[in-house]
């Protein structure tokens, strides 16, 4: 599904990746790790196609980020759910048009769009906030509302960056529930986390990184 050959990403002098190899299987469940500074947020940005890596290859499903057209990376974005680590929702637009936006492009039916708009903020917590503006709700509401909008197209692979940074421990676990059903339904899941607490007990894949590249991989 995702396969990374000798990954590395220079801003100028520094060396945000340096070498980094890593394959992940479709349906598989991996956190990447590692301090402040240590390239999580840059490697899922190169997963994702909005960063390039400096030198090395990534492939997504076969297809190699480096060669395709720029129409075809906006298409096969459309499969990937991404959250953000600053959200990145629209302040202009309710939540219910943040979240519905992610269905428009890809044509979904308008009674469609309602429903799975109302399903999706009900995982998370949030059923009523249709009509809210981002900056009415709390971090850790925006953080959810974007976690909403990652998930509702089914995708294929979702990546997640500090998914949980702005939440507390009760809704933490259930996000991660949530984000287990997910994977359970088939989409692959990368989620970037510097919380202990998600790593413990999880039975799943956990790559550590630390000044750009792996020091370490073991099963949480
Ligand atoms: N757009 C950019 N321009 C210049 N330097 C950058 C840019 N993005 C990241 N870096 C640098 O690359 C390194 C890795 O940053 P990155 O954001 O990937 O770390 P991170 O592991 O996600 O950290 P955090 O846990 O704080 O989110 C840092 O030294 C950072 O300063
Ligand atoms: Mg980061």
């Amino acid at each position: 599904m995702i396969q990374l050959f000798k990954i590395c990403k220079s801003y100028g002098t520094n060396k945000a990746l340096d070498d980094i190899n890593i394959r992940m299987r479709k349906g598989e469940f991996v956190f990447i790790t590692g301090p402040s500074g240590a390239g999580k947020t840059t490697l899922l940005r190169i997963i994702f196609g909005t960063a390039r890596p400096t030198s090395g290859q990534i492939l997504i499903d076969g297809i190699n980020l480096s060669r395709i057209s720029r129409l075809k990376l906006d298409l096969l974005r459309r499969k990937i759910g991404f959250v953000f680590q600053d959200f990145k929702l629209i302040n202009s637009k309710t939540i219910f048009q943040n979240i519905a936006l992610a269905l428009e492009v890809v044509g979904e039916r308008p009674s469609m769009i309602r429903k799975k708009t109302h399903q999706a903020l009900k995982a998370v917590g949030l059923a009523g906030k249709e009509k809210a503006f981002p900056l009415e709700l709390s971090g850790g509401e925006q953080q959810r509302v974007a976690i909403a909008r990652a998930i509702i197209n089914e995708p294929m692979l979702l990546i997640a960056d500090e998914p949980t940074g702005n939440l507390d421990p009760d809704i933490t676990k259930d996000i991660m529930v949530l984000f287990r059903s997910v994977n359970l339904k088939g989409t692959t899941l990368v989620i970037a986390t510097h919380n202990r607490e998600l790593l413990k007990n999880t039975g799943q894949r956990i790559i550590v990184l630390e000044k750009g590249r792996v020091i370490e991989e073991r099963i949480g």
